[in-house]
């Protein structure tokens, strides 16, 4: 095994399951003897966290700029990377991360409408050449997320923060996204099909995460 650790991360639209599988990769690697560092975006250190909650607070006496918004979250993954990430690749850990950057350009390019080629410029800046080594994008049919999004709202009593807002048509365009980059980028991106139980969804996963364990020895 190399010294650097390995990034994976989890991408998909709201209610595909990505908290719920990160949780069980997580497990899967340190069944395997890895040190694993479970994260988020935007998110993972306090003042990401604090960048996270302004993107997602619902509150609707301000609109956020749409280029307000792609700017936050690079800037919470700029210091995520710096305090989190970085630090733990190098000391040899795994980093399993709920979404990464292809959740911007899914949601800020394929949901907001900004070019991707604004998103790739900041991404450059921001990840210096970074890229995650696996990215498993949960897909499934948009409304049968929804159905599960609320159950889950249901059982938190939670309300839908400023994207789970949004309509139908923009998640529709964010799966579209997320697709295009995973053709765009099969290597690194791994299409799994989340609409099945939840059994089916990890066995899939425990086989793409072996075959990369087993590829990266
Ligand atoms: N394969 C599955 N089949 C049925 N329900 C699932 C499955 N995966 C996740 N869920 C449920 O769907 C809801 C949304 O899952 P969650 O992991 O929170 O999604 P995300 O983090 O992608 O928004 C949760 O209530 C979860 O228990
Ligand atoms: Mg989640």
């Amino acid at each position: 095994m190399s010294s650097r650790g390995r990034f994976i991360t989890l991408e998909g639209g709201e209610g595909v399951g990505k908290s719920t599988n990160l949780a069980w990769v997580a497990d899967h690697l340190m069944d395997r003897g890895l040190e694993v560092v479970r994260t988020r975006e935007p998110g993972g250190t306090p003042r990401a966290e604090a960048i996270r909650q302004l993107l997602l607070d619902p509150a609707d006496d301000e609109p956020l700029d749409v280029d307000a918004e792609l700017l936050l979250v690079f800037a919470a993954r700029a210091q995520h990377l710096a305090r989190v990430v970085c630090p733990a690749l190098a000391r040899g850990a795994w980093v399993v991360c709920d979404r990464f950057t292809d959740a911007t350009f899914a949601y800020q390019g394929g949901g907001r409408g900004i070019p991707a080629r604004r998103i790739a410029e900041l991404e450059s800046f921001v990840q210096q050449g970074l890229q995650p080594d696996l990215t498993l994008l949960l897909d499934m049919p948009m409304e049968a997320a929804q159905r599960r999004l609320e159950g889950r709202l249901g059982r938190d009593g939670g309300a839908r923060d400023r994207f789970e807002r949004e309509r139908g048509e923009f998640f529709q365009a964010v799966r579209r996204a997320y697709l295009a980059r995973a053709a765009e980028d099969p290597h690194r991106i791994a299409v799994v099909d989340a609409d099945r139980p939840l059994g089916q969804v990890q066995a899939e996963l425990s086989r793409l995460l072996d075959n990369c364990l087993e590829s990266w020895r």
